[in-house]
């Protein structure tokens, strides 16, 4: 190094004494191949950013604030007038009724309303600011090309719902259900605030409201009253009740019938409606006793009401209107195996071959940011994880029928321009075609990562999505890959502001926190009851907090104690992006901190604080739209971290920086089921817990409850004991039972995913959504049902081996349930709680009667387990009745060239015979539509549950000729089962159109 750089070096260094200090503790190169990780491979940095770098003001959300200015006290309200009659609704001019208030920002005096009835069950209220100019544009409007606005339909007189309105005492509006009279949203009585930086509008609720929806949050899937839901994409490692990832303005309300002593037990069904404000603001829903007060810090009132009136009709009239879930390859439902720490490609090859060793299914292998270079994306590390290596462990991979998926993270690299070695080419070419955020002066935003200082693309320019296509291309043929993660995309940064503008030269630094695993980070805490469990480990472990947001957490903004906070006032005509005179209830406090902040500038001009929660979900597209590129034909398979409303369309999801805890187990359901309702059915969490320890009991429940969520994957952070199912023998056997199921269920599953895909359906649902008359269902979220037809009751604490649930309609005589492990009915006495036996390594699952299942055997892999004999299983209703659908085609295209639709029927009848002893008919009825032939494999056997006599006849007929076949009858289980069919239908059983009787 000439002498000259040395000096620069030390004058940057010397620069640098604010934002940075030097460790001598740093983490070395470390390539050992231990399964627990406890040093960083990747960083070469010689700075750790000073923890400061990520403060931002100290602040105290508004709601907490005894002080806080009240809108609805100080404010005017509006007056309508012009009204002007259209085609399917009208417009109408807002005036404010009197002097502005301008309590958190500057009030608009004239507002339009439009109003559009846009189909039979959806109805359009808009409020925006009369003059909009370009430059204003994206503080109010959001823009159709990033998030789709439903359009107007069909124009009838009758709608299911009306809007009316009031000018006393100032401007109101009632949505009211036409069928029942029932006013399903009010602002009558509250006044409308709107301001360039403030909007509020307030709906009045009955008293002990159902209502759903409003993420992405960690909490039970009914939001009782009392809470406050923030919608502000955010890194943070899952905290009950904080906003997280997603930003997910949409909720569901059910209504259940009162009847006399109590508001239960009624013949009929609740109602339900669906209402989605499509802002992508910072936004805050307040939920009181009797209202709901919705604050945005910016854009317009724009309401989509829904009508249903099921819950299952709301929500696929809204996920219709978002974006319907993009079609799943058939192999994403298998097994999928990840972790943070796998350090290189012969240890992530070694767990590949763990899987096959011990005889458990893998579907794909997936690396974190291990195997990048310094991390930096698109850029493998040459020592650890080279190209040439890859490539033969991807070969022999994808020639078992495995799959490959590694993370890329949205930040990208900025090198440092000193140090010609640090070179960076995927920079390079991004910034050469001005793909990357601006700060306000045009300069390039630099905010802080895993890999140092970094840039972000910019989503809202054309060159940053051919970039990002070119360099994904050019890596996929380094990497065949054949789905990607996307992380980080909110879009995170670990300091406040372009902390790296002038600290280039210091690049690659560490973050400021130690990263899990590191020497000084904070100990793991292990799952509760470890020390019950695992008495002798519990005592020589220490316990702590853990992971990566906790110990990120700690940079985090100022404690609720701090008493100094910083509060801003409006200033008439001006907007304060970077500290609003509204301070939502962020989990980071300030909006700046941990992500870029408010300021950053898209190249078009609109700032991040006008589009931040879209962030993640462009990334989502761009991604989407650059795989479909590279692999024409095929459907993308993204599973990213934050969404905003209609990202399903593009991408999966999976519930984030979870702790291995029982109690997040519990959470990954009702995070789910409201996956479902935002139109994200590819869910799943990561399994055994990511933050922290697992330990075998956990593992061993958890494993069982993912085989049933439809993104089944085992991840945990760096630096944690593993937790890959082999670790536990008894884990092992209990994933192997749960994925048994699975695996025969996977047919069902993928054709659950065609109806979300084309319909909307939900793939997990709730019992309230299939059972819409009980109102005692309301806040069932410990139990769930995979399509009408499985239900899965886990156990979800510790040290327990019953766990209590509901069978749904079977104490009234509507539904019949049967034991999917032993095939009887259940019976249970006559209390809607029931207790079932559930020792570990068990997990109670149900087949609703009335459904046809057709299932495949468990293999491997999934394309093994395409191969193998069809089976049908029949559970009948209480009226001997069932019927199913199955859809099948080639499981990858996004057209695919042939597709088949498989209904299916059944009845039984049980009749006197001669000798006057009840016996039993059967009729199976097959119907097929479509050509797509590959799957017509041999039928096996078809099992027919709830059959109460035994058969009139051992004789089976197909297309009423006579078949040879076995047929057994067991009295006891009430199961018949006609085995051994392989032979008929000439071995392809989806072929035609067949009956079969008996
Ligand atoms: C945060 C993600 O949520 C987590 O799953 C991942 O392991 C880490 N980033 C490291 O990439």
């Amino acid at each position: 190094m000439t002498a000259s750089r040395i000096s620069h070096w030390a004058q940057q260094a010397f620069m640098l004494t604010s934002l940075l200090a030097n460790t001598s503790d740093f983490a070395a190169v470390d390539t050992s191949r231990t399964m627990a990780p406890t040093s960083i491979t990747s960083f070469q940095a010689q700075f750790t950013v000073a923890p400061t770098a990520d403060v931002g003001a100290p602040l105290l959300p508004n709601i907490e604030d005894p002080n806080a200015r009240d809108a609805q006290v100080e404010c005017p309200g509006y007056l309508a007038t012009h009204l002007d009659l259209k085609d399917c609704g009208f417009t109408a001019q807002l005036s404010l009724l009197g002097e502005a208030c301008d309590v958190y920002g500057t009030d608009i005096q004239d507002l339009v309303l439009t109003v559009e009835h846009q189909a039979k069950t959806r109805l359009h209220v808009n409020i925006q600011p009369s003059h909009i100019t370009p430059e204003n544009g994206s503080w109010y409007i959001l823009n159709e090309t990033w998030v789709p606005a439903p359009q107007q339909e069909e124009c009838l007189d009758a709608s299911d719902l009306v809007f009316s309105w009031t000018n006393t005492p100032s401007f109101g509006f009632n949505v009211t259900r036409t069928s029942s009279q029932e006013v399903i949203f009010s602002t009558d009585g509250s006044k409308l605030i709107y301001e360039n930086q403030f909007i509020e509008f307030v709906t009045s609720m009955d008293e002990g409201y159902n209502l759903y929806g409003l993420g992405e949050v960690i909490h039970g899937l009914r939001l009782q009253p009392g809470l406050t839901r923030t919608i502000y994409a955010a890194d943070a490692g899952d905290p009950v009740d904080g906003n997280i990832y997603g930003s997910h303005p949409f909720y569901l309300e059910t209504r259940y019938p009162r009847v006399q002593g109590g508001n239960t037990g009624s013949k009929d069904s609740s109602t339900s409606h669906g209402v989605y404000l499509r802002n992508a603001h910072a936004q805050e829903i307040l939920m009181h006793d009797t209202n709901v007060t919705w604050r945005t810090l910016g854009g317009d009132i724009d309401l989509y009401f829904f009508s249903g009136p099921s819950q299952t009709e709301v929500t696929s009239q809204y996920i219709q209107q978002i974006g319907l879930p993009v079609m799943q390859q058939y192999w994403t439902l298998g097994y999928h195996q990840c972790r943070w720490g796998y350090e290189n490609w012969s240890m992530t090859e070694e767990v590949v071959n763990n899987f096959a060793k011990f005889e458990i299914p893998l579907e794909t292998m997936w690396n974190d940011i291990d195997y990048m270079k310094g991390y930096r994306d698109f850029d493998n590390d040459p020592i650890r994880f080279p190209y040439d290596e890859g490539k033969e462990f991807l070969d022999r991979l994808h020639a078992k029928g495995q799959h490959y998926v590694p993370i890329i993270d949205a930040a990208i690299y900025h090198p440092n321009p000193w140090n010609e070695s640090d070179a960076y080419q995927v920079f390079n070419d991004g910034n050469e075609t001005g793909s990357f955020m601006l700060n306000p002066d045009g300069s390039l935003y630099i905010g802080q990562v895993w890999p140092g200082f970094t840039v972000f693309p910019d989503w809202m320019t054309m060159s940053a999505s051919k970039w990002w296509l070119q360099t994904m291309a050019a890596w996929q043929m380094k990497v065949p890959f054949d789905g990607l993660w996307i992380d980080m995309n909110e879009v995170s940064s670990f300091c406040v502001g372009s902390c790296g503008s002038k600290n280039l030269s210091q690049n690659p630094v560490h973050p400021a926190f130690k990263l899990p695993g590191e020497p000084g980070a904070l100990v793991f805490e292990y799952p509760e009851g470890f020390n019950i469990t695992n008495a002798t480990e519990a005592a020589s472990a220490q316990y702590g907090s853990s992971t990566q947001a906790a110990a990120a957490s700690k940079t985090a903004g100022p404690s609720s104690t701090t008493t100094d906070y910083l509060r801003t006032t409006p200033i008439i005509g001006e907007r304060n992006i970077n500290q609003p005179p509204y301070v939502i209830n962020h989990v980071h406090g300030d909006l700046a901190v941990h992500a870029t902040s408010p300021n950053a500038t898209h190249h078009n001009g609109v700032k991040e604080y006008d589009v931040h929660n879209l962030y993640g979900h462009q990334l989502l597209q761009n991604t989407y739209r650059a795989m479909t590129a590279i692999m024409p034909g095929k459907r993308p398979f993204i599973i990213g971290r934050s969404t905003f409303a209609g990202s399903g369309n593009y991408s999966g999801h999976w519930g984030g920086d979870n702790f291995s805890k029982f109690t997040y187990m519990y959470f990954s359901i009702p995070q789910a089921l409201s996956m479902s309702l935002f139109g994200l059915p590819m869910f799943g969490v990561d399994t055994c817990g990511f933050g922290g320890n697992s330990d075998e009991e956990l593992c061993n429940r958890w494993m069982m409850l993912s085989a049933f969520f439809p993104f089944y994957r085992n991840h945990n952070v760096l630096g944690a004991i593993s937790q890959e199912p082999y670790v536990w023998e008894s884990v092992m056997e209990a994933t192997k039972v749960a994925m048994n199921i699975r695996f025969q269920l996977l047919p069902y599953m993928y054709t659950l995913f065609y109806h979300a895909h084309t319909s909307g359906d939900t793939v997990m649902r709730a019992l309230a959504w299939e059972f819409p008359k009980d109102a005692l269902l309301a806040d069932a979220d410990r139990q769930f049902l995979l399509g009408s037809a499985i239900l899965v009751t886990p156990v979800l604490t510790q040290g327990h081996t019953t766990v209590d649930g509901v069978f749904p309609g079977l104490v009234e005589g509507t539904d019949v349930y049967y034991d999917w492990y032993n095939q009887s009915a259940m019976n249970v006495p006559k209390k809607k709680n029931t207790t079932i036996e559930a020792p570990l390594g068990h997990i109670p699952v149900y087949v609703r009667g009335g459904n046809i299942l057709a299932t495949q055997e468990m293999r491997m892999t999934t394309r093994e387990a395409r191969k193998t004999d069809w089976s049908l299983i029949v559970a009948m209703d209480k009226d001997g009745r069932a019927n199913g659908t199955l859809y099948l085609d080639d499981g990858v295209s996004i057209e695919p060239e042939a597709t088949k639709i498989v209904i299916m029927g059944g009845q039984v009848a049980v009749l006197a015979d001669q000798a006057r002893r009840n016996v039993t008919t059967l009729r199976v009825d097959v119907f097929v539509d479509g050509e797509f032939t590959d799957l017509d494999l041999p039928l096996a056997n078809v099992t027919v549950l709830g059959v109460a006599a035994p058969p009139a006849s051992l004789q089976v007929k197909v297309d009423k000729k006579n078949v040879t076949a076995c047929v057994e009858y067991c009295a006891e289980r009430q199961r018949l089962v006609i085995s051994d069919l392989q032979q008929v239908l000439d071995g392809k059983v989806w072929r035609k159109n067949w009956s079969l009787t008996l």
